[in-house]
C-alpha cells in the first residue's frame, strides 16, 4: 500500500463578496503547510474552493440587480480566482459549489442519508441567522443592543436573527452527541488547539437539536433528490465539498485514496459545523471522518476582528502590491501563532520586513553571493577542514531543521519559522566574527577563505530548501544564484529530510550575483 495522500483543504468561502486578508490567512497557512509536505516527498492535495449558495450570496445579488449566478460567476472570476495567483498559492483544485460534480455528489450523499432513514419531515419554528446562515437555538438568543436594538441577536456570534418557519426536512442531529463526544474522547486530536476542542465538547455537552437540512423560501440551492421543491441548507451542502472534490459518487478510485482528510483548516468561527455536523454527517453515511479540524484565530486590525461587513477588511493586494507576495507569505506565517488571535499592522509588516527578511535574510545571501564573486571569480570554493564555527553552523541546521519539520506535521507554522530563522542568525554571526573580508587580504588563507564561504552557501542552501514552502519567489532567485540545480535538481524537489546533509553543493558550481531578495521599501511614498 502506497502512504495514503496528504490531503488538505480550506473553508469554502463566500461568494457574497470579494475576500479580505482572513480569507487569504487560512489559504496561505494551508498553502505553507501543503508545500511543506510535498518537499517531504509526500503526495498532497490541496483543496481549497467558495461556497455559492445560500441566503446570503442571494440577497446580496439581489441588492445588486443581478441574478445570483451571474454574481457568483463574476465574483469568482475576478476575485477569487486572482486572488490565489495573488497570494502565489499552489492548490492543487478549487471547487466552486454550482459545479455540476458537486451537485451531483451531494444528491447523491442526501439520497443515501434518506434511504439510509437518517432524513425525516418536519416543522422548523425557530431564529435562522442569515450572517451565518445558522439555525440558532433558543438558549443562544438575547436581545439586540446599539445597532441591532430592536432585533434578537445569536450569543455565539453577534450575528443579527430572522424567525422562520417552515414546513422541512430534518437529520437527527440530535441522536449524535454521544457518538461525537466519544470520537473527541478517542481521538482527542480531532479538534485542535485545544481552546477549539473545549468550545465544541461543551457545545455538544449543551444539547444537540435535530438539524432542518432544507428551504423553501427561496431557490438558490441545490434541489432535494426526491422533493425538488426544497433546496438544500446551506451547511449541509458546503461541507459535501470536501467528499464532493474528491470523487465522491463519481469517482471511487479517486475517493479512495483521499479520503479520509488529514486536515481542514478553519477559522475558529465555524468549528462547529466542522466538528459537530460535519462528522455526525459521515458517520451517519457509513463513511470516515476526517483526522483533524485545525481552527485558527482571528485577525485583528486596529484590536477589531476584521470581516466584509465592517470598513476594516483590508484586500490581499494592497498588502502583495507593496511588500511582495513572499513577504505576505511570511508575515502571516512568522507573525501570528496558528490557532490564536493576532493583530496585523502596516507597521509591523513593514519592520518585520526591514528587519528580518531585507537586512536577515536577503542581505546575508547578496553578501555571501558578492564575496565569492570577488574571492573566487564566481566559482564556489570547496571546504577545507571544519573548524568549531564551521562545525557549530552544521549543528545548528540540523537542529533547526529537525524542529522545524516537527512544528509543521503539529500545525504550528511560526515555530517552524522561528526555528528556521536560527539559521540565518547563527550565518550572519558567522560572517561577522568570521571576517572573510580579512581573512581574503593574506594569500596563504585560501583555503580558510573558502571554507567559511562554502559554509555560509552551504547555509544558505538549506534557507533555500526549507523556505521554499514559505517564500517560493526568493527561494527560487537564490537557488538560481547557488547555482545549485544543475548539481541537485529543481529546488521544488528538494527533500526536507535530506536538506541538513552537509556539502550537497558541488564546488565549482557557478554563484552569481542575487537580484535583491527583498529591496528597501520606502514607506512614507508606499
Ligand atoms: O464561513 N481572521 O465562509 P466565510 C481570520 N462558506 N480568518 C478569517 C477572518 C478573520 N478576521 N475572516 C474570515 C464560511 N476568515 C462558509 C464556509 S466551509 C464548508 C463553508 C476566514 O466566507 C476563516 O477561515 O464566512 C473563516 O473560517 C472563513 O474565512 C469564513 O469564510
Ligand atoms: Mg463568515
Amino acid at each position: 500500500m502506497p502512504e495514503p495522500t496528504f490531503y488538505a483543504t480550506t473553508p469554502i468561502y463566500y461568494v457574497n463578496d470579494a475576500p479580505h486578508i482572513g480569507h487569504g490567512y487560512t489559504t496561505t497557512i494551508g498553502d505553507v503547510i501543503t508545500r511543506w509536505h510535498r518537499q517531504r516527498g509526500e503526495r498532497v492535495h490541496y483543496l481549497t474552493g467558495v461556497d455559492e449558495h445560500g441566503q446570503k450570496v442571494l440577497r446580496k445579488a439581489e441588492a445588486n440587480g443581478v441574478s445570483p449566478q451571474a454574481w457568483v460567476d463574476r465574483l469568482v472570476e475576478n476575485e477569487w480566482l486572482p486572488m490565489l495567483r495573488t497570494i502565489d498559492a499552489a492548490n492543487d483544485d478549487f471547487i466552486r459549489t454550482t459545479e455540476p460534480r458537486h451537485e451531483k455528489g451531494a444528491q447523491a450523499f442526501w439520497q443515501d442519508l434518506n434511504e439510509r432513514g437518517e432524513v425525516y419531515r418536519g416543522e422548523f419554528s425557530g431564529w435562522y441567522s442569515v450572517g451565518s446562515e445558522e439555525f440558532v437555538a433558543d438558549d443562544y438568543v438575547a436581545d439586540g443592543e446599539g445597532e441591532d436594538e430592536g432585533f434578537k441577536v445569536s450569543t455565539l456570534d453577534g450575528s443579527r436573527l430572522e424567525h422562520v418557519t417552515e414546513e422541512n426536512y430534518f437529520f437527527p442531529l440530535s441522536q449524535y452527541a454521544e457518538r461525537l463526544l466519544a470520537l473527541y474522547e478517542e481521538r482527542p486530536d480531532f479538534v485542535q488547539p485545544e481552546s477549539a476542542r473545549n468550545e465544541v465538547i461543551a457545545f455538544v455537552r449543551g444539547g444537540l437539536k435535530d438539524l432542518s437540512i432544507s428551504r423553501s423560501t427561496f431557490d438558490w440551492g441545490i434541489p432535494l433528490p426526491w422533493d425538488d421543491s426544497h433546496v438544500m441548507y446551506v451547511w449541509i451542502e458546503a461541507l459535501l465539498n470536501y467528499v464532493t472534490a474528491a470523487g465522491y459518487g463519481v469517482d471511487d478510485e479517486r475517493f479512495e485514496d483521499l479520503w479520509p482528510a488529514n486536515v481542514h483548516f478553519v477559522g475558529k468561527d465555524i468549528v462547529r459545523f466542522h466538528a459537530v455536523i460535519w462528522p455526525a454527517l459521515l458517520m451517519a453515511a457509513g463513511l470516515p471522518v476526517p483526522h483533524r479540524v485545525f481552527a485558527h484565530g482571528w485577525l485583528l486590525v486596529g484590536g477589531q476582528k476584521m470581516s466584509k461587513s465592517k470598513a476594516n477588511g483590508i484586500h490581499p493586494t494592497e498588502i502583495v502590491g507593496t511588500f511582495g507576495s513572499d513577504a505576505y507569505r511570511y508575515y502571516f506565517t512568522r507573525a501570528l501563532t496558528f490557532g490564536s488571535d493576532g493583530s496585523i499592522s502596516w507597521e509591523d509588516i513593514g519592520a518585520r520586513y526591514h528587519a528580518e527578511l531585507a537586512n536577515g535574510f536577503g542581505n546575508l545571501a547578496s553578501r555571501v553571493a558578492a564575496m565569492i564573486g570577488k574571492y573566487f571569480d564566481g566559482e564556489l570554493p570547496p571546504a577545507g577542514p571544519l573548524g568549531d564555527a564551521e562545525q557549530h553552523i552544521v549543528d545548528t541546521v540540523a537542529a533547526a531543521v529537525a524542529e522545524a519539520d516537527e512544528a509543521m506535521e503539529r500545525i504550528a507554522p511560526q515555530d517552524a519559522l522561528t526555528a528556521i530563522w536560527r539559521i540565518v542568525d547563527a550565518l550572519n554571526l558567522y560572517i561577522t566574527e568570521s571576517e572573510p573580508w580579512a581573512v581574503a587580504k593574506d594569500e596563504s588563507q585560501r583555503e580558510r577563505l573558502g571554507t567559511i564561504l562554502n559554509t555560509a552557501a552551504e547555509g544558505l542552501r538549506v534557507l533555500a530548501v526549507t523556505l521554499h514552502p514559505v517564500m517560493p519567489k526568493a527561494t527560487a532567485s537564490l537557488w538560481e544564484s547557488l547555482g545549485a540545480e544543475p548539481g541537485l535538481g529543481a529546488l521544488a524537489d528538494q527533500r526536507i529530510d535530506e536538506a541538513a546533509q552537509w556539502g550537497r553543493l558541488l564546488p565549482g558550481a557557478t554563484i552569481t550575483k542575487v537580484p535583491s531578495l527583498f529591496p528597501r521599501i520606502d514607506l512614507a511614498e508606499a
